[in-house]
């Protein structure tokens, strides 16, 4: 017995027949319910300037060259003295508010009837709203016998009033002043000013720091609270859980960059700020205690990502572990945030918790113990000695270890391999990759090993914005759900970028200081996270329309170097006449004008760079077409040697990159041997193998569909992604149904190429009825779901 919609070869003979079926009678295989989640890192401008809701930047005078080379203790803000020269502002450090955050301004006004003021510029501006208030905030003392008065002004552009408050009395200890600026008109790039005025008789001296404001209007309206609509963008996702605090920021440029949670807590001036490994600040506004308190205002697990003991492998010189004797406490630590989050309120931490204002415990279940890490000797160390730990005492936790960047290559294997040997709970694998390689691999996780560590997909994305993009990750995250007793958790990453403050596209969500920028794969994980099952149903297809990518025909040569000198010589395809030619600053790339349309090719030619500090690839196969390959030397900042496949225009790694510098003035030998258009390709650096790939029989389902019951719910949801340019009619039969006439539809649907990166997404998912007695017709690049009473 079951429901069954009309035959798809009824009607329109331009749509593509297809048959579904979905075996809802079958018990099917147990999903993860905390399958959906996010990631959150402080990239991109995510929380300082992003969804931390504080809207003085370097409200504590702390920026310096650590965080940017240009950067100091007055960056974001600028002085202004009337008359000129009446008063100056200088940085001190001598009796701070608190010595984590050393630094602190001081007014001075030198004339009588002079002021003195320091302008914040904000977070490229601050943006405030007709009919807003704002809460400013600021240490402040004065060092004057004078009295002291300090007055505040939030300013637009031309230096017009929006609103003020004032502080008459400013005592001679550091104390906290604090008041709320109303405003009555709208302004996207607003100043704060605050300004001491001389007395009649003699200069005055006021010292401030922790200069602070914030919406009153935050998310959950808390102090020290978050930006309510980038909040509010990401409750909407449903995530059952957020990762955080990385990413890389959780184990650090250096060891004095690792993210220790302990530095994060408490009171603002106590607690460490540190440069942020994507090229600006850590305010730590945003530390442990918010992160859990943001997990639980959304109904998310927290899942919070420590360093292993060693920090991040792009770090100079490598990967410095703590060192040895210092594990022993680094251990400590981590079982303390178990405690702090977990912890009775009469244990150390958990009473700190209450302190905090917190009693009750936060639910931890989830702890991962490294991110991407190099998976060498002294990582297994830090990682076995902080795992058996914790492990020996939270057995109730599970615990995640990590498999290095890639979803194949040497971190991959070696850290599966190292998991397994732990009996590890989870495994955090990430996949930034291209849609070909995504639509490739809907079956990975059919082949995993049941019997040993599940998997955290805690980093994927499909390198772009575009509909194809949003597609290929609806059909994979479909994989994983198929496969949801071995893939436990996933999240896309990364979740928030500033337009123009920015290190990491594509990303879920862009956002400005005044608008909230959804992704077409923003809506893909909001559709799976509001469909989702316990159990998936298996599910056949047939007849579903193919997809073919155009061979490669014709092979040729083209090389190019972003800002470098080089010179290409000797360059023969096959055999043909030498040739040569020169990339610069000026001419940055060039064709050569040679071709073949032999399936077997041998490319050979000499590079030599004479100036630049980052490399020069060469692209070899259709390089005028969209597909091709590409062999890059000095990828990451002159790094690595990688070998990659451009589909539909995006790079992709074809294998692990590999270290390597390029070496100025020197003469490398290449060689390039291509079998089968590209099924094998080799290459050799000055005589020696460096990369031999072969690739399986590339098949893109393109057309897929699975099914999940949520059994809470008593539904069944269908899930069909089409990316391909055929439109389909699609008879459904879902067996072990009976009685349902009609089920709710929500589709996403855009031209494949349309979305980008910093723009409105181009379509939202439409919800509408469908009747179970026609067939379904499926529109061409399109994520459906059906969901239907089970
Ligand atoms: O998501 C951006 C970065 O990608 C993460 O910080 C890191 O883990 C990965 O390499």
């Amino acid at each position: 017995m079951g429901i069954e919609t009309g035959s798809a070869t009824e009607g329109d003979s331009s749509l593509t027949p297809t048959s579904i079926v979905v075996d809802a009678g079958a018990p099917g295989r147990p999903i993860s319910r905390d399958l959906w989640g996010i990631f959150f890192e402080d990239i991109n401008y995510s929380a300082d300037g992003g969804l931390y809701g504080e809207l003085v930047q370097n409200r504590s005078f702390d920026y310096s060259a650590r965080d940017r080379p240009e950067w100091h203790a007055l960056t974001g803000w600028s002085v202004r003295a009337e008359p000129a020269d009446s008063g100056e502002v200088t940085l001190r450090t001598e009796d701070p508010v608190a010595p984590q955050s050393p630094h602190y301004a001081v007014l001075r006004t030198s004339v009588p009837a002079g002021s003195v003021a320091l302008v914040n510029e904000g977070f490229d501006g601050i943006n405030v709203a007709e009919g807003g208030s704002y809460r400013f905030s600021v240490y402040a003392r004065s060092f004057s016998d004078a009295p002291a008065a300090l007055r505040v002004e939030l300013a637009d552009e031309d230096g017009e009033l929006i609103a003020d408050l004032g502080f008459p009395s400013v005592s001679g200890q550091w104390e906290s002043y604090e008041g709320v600026l109303t405003v009555d008109r709208s302004c996207g790039a607003a100043r704060l000013v605050l300004t001491v005025d001389a007395s009649a008789e003699v200069g005055v001296e006021v010292g401030v720091d922790f200069v602070s404001l914030f919406p009153t209007d935050t998310f959950a309206g808390e102090r020290n609270g978050l930006r309510r609509d980038l909040a509010e963008a990401i409750a909407e996702l449903k995530p059952r859980f957020v990762r955080f605090p990385g990413g890389c920021v959780a184990h650090g440029l250096g060891l004095q960059n690792m993210y220790r949670w302990k530095d994060t807590i408490g009171e603002l001036p106590s607690r460490r700020q540190n440069f942020n490994i994507w090229g600006y600040h850590q305010s730590m506004g945003i530390g442990y205690f918010e992160y859990f308190r943001f997990c639980e205002r959304i109904g998310a697990k927290p899942l919070p990502v420590l360093a292993a003991g060693v920090c991040c492998q792009n770090t100079e010189g490598g990967p410095q572990a703590i060192p040895d004797d210092e594990m022993d406490d680094y251990v400590q630590e981590v079982l303390d945030l178990v405690e702090f989050a977990n912890g009775p309120v009469d244990s150390l931490w958990g009473a700190r918790r209450a302190e905090l204002g917190h009693p009750e415990p936060f639910g931890l279940e989830y702890l991962a113990i490294g991110n991407e890490d190099k998976v060498n000797a002294v990582f297994r160390n830090r990682f076995e000695r902080i795992y058996q730990a914790v492990r020996g005492k939270h057995p109730e936790l599970t615990l995640i270890g990590t498999a290095g960047p890639s979803p194949f290559g040497d971190d991959y294997e070696q850290g599966w391999s190292f998991a397994r040997d732990l009996a590890v709970d989870l495994v955090d694998e990430h996949s930034y990759k291209s849609p070909k390689w995504f639509f490739e691999n809907l079956d990975r996780f059919d082949a995993y090993d049941r019997g040993g560590p599940g998997v955290y997909l805690g980093e994927y994305g499909s390198k772009g914005n575009t509909m194809l993009n949003a597609l290929a990750e609806a059909a994979y995250m479909m994989g994983m759900e198929r496969n949801g007793d071995i893939v436990r958790l996933a999240s896309y990453a990364p979740l928030l970028a500033k337009v123009d403050r920015t290190q990491w596209v594509p990303d879920l969500i862009y956002f400005d200081n005044e608008r909230v920028l959804p992704s077409l794969n923003y809506y893909v994980q909001q559709m799976h996270a509001t469909a989702v099952g316990d159990h998936s149903l298996p599910v056949t297809v047939t007849g579903g329309p193919q997809f073919t990518r155009p061979p490669q025909r014709e092979a040729s040569v083209s090389v190019r170097a972003a800002d470098a000198d080089v010179a290409f010589t000797g360059l023969r395809l096959n055999g043909s006449e030498p040739l040569s030619a020169a990339v610069d600053a000026e001419t940055t790339s060039f064709r050569f004008p040679v071709g073949t349309e032999d399936e077997d090719y041998t490319i050979t030619l000499q590079a030599c760079q004479t100036r630049g500090d980052e490399g020069f690839a060469v692209a070899f196969g259709d390089v005028d077409g969209p597909d091709h390959f590409e062999w890059s030397f000095g990828t990451w900042k002159n790094r690595f040697l990688s070998l990659y496949y451009r589909a539909d225009g995006d790079l992709d790694e074809a294998v692990e990159p590999i270290p390597f510098s390029v070496e100025t003035d020197r003469l490398y030998d290449l060689e390039i041997r291509v079998l089968g258009r590209g099924r094998r390709i080799t290459c050799l650096l000055d005589g020696v193998v460096v990369h031999d790939v072969t690739s399986p029989d590339p098949i893109e389902e393109r057309f897929s569909a699975t099914a999940v019951r949520d059994s809470d719910t008593g539904t069944v949801h269908v899930k069909i992604v089409n990316a391909t340019d055929r439109a389909v009619r699609t008879s459904l039969a879902i067996t072990g149904v009976t009685g349902a006439t009609g089920a709710s539809r929500t589709t996403l649907t855009a031209p494949p190429g349309a979305g980008a990166a910093f723009e409105p997404a181009p379509a939202v998912p439409v919800g509408s009825r469908c009747d179970l007695s026609e067939p379904v017709s499926v529109e061409p690049y399109s994520f459906t779901i059906l969901s239907l009473p089970a």
